[in-house]
């Protein structure tokens, strides 16, 4: 059976990390992503995987990633949006905007980034599959259609707070 190929957001600790070794352990061609490179490359050599920079708020790093993955596959079978940040954990009076922003940057507007980079390398996948992992709870995504996408991150957003 041909190996199948799994990215996993914010691998390089805590949950994504486990994701990626119980991945790699049912067999899958593993790439974590990291945004900080002595972090990436450390998970990625105990975990036995590949890494890539991956910063789901910024633009550019994402676009890279995906340039080179496409580089190295023909195809992207499973996405984990599993970065994320827990934000602060203020009282609703103490919560201030730049705190809020901050949040969605990471958990609502990052999986879109990495969505909109990495869908196109998913449509070769059979079927194409879309997990995403946010706060309190995970949106999970089996239908990379755009209306179902949309559905995915509105729900992500509503359920960040
Ligand atoms: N643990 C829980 O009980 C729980 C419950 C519900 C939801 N979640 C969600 O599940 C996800 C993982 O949780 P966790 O407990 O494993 O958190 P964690 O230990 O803090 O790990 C978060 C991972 O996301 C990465 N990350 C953060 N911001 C990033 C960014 N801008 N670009 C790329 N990577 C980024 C972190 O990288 P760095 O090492 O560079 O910081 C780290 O690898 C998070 O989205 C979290 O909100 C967790």
């Amino acid at each position: 059976m041909t190996e199948r190929i799994a990215l996993v957001t914010g691998g390089n600790k805590g949950l994504g990390f486990e994701t990626a070794r119980r991945l790699k352990d049912m067999g899958f061609r593993v790439y974590i992503g990291a945004r900080e490179a002595e972090r990436g490359m450390e998970a990625a050599s105990q975990l036995n995987v590949e890494w890539l920079q991956l910063d789901v708020t910024d633009d550019a790093s994402v676009r890279h990633a995906a340039a080179r993955l496409r580089e190295r596959e023909n195809r992207l079978d499973v996405l984990i949006n599993n970065a994320g940040i827990a934000g602060s954990r203020k009282v609703a009076a103490e919560l201030t905007g730049e705190d809020a922003e901050s949040v969605f940057a990471t958990n609502v507007v990052g999986p879109v980034r990495v969505m909109n980079a990495f869908i196109p390398l998913m449509e070769t996948s059979t079927p194409p599959r879309y997990r995403e992992r946010v706060q309190r709870t995970r949106v999970v995504c089996r239908d990379t259609r755009p209306a179902a996408v949309r559905v995915a991150s509105l729900l992500a957003a509503l359920l960040c707070f």
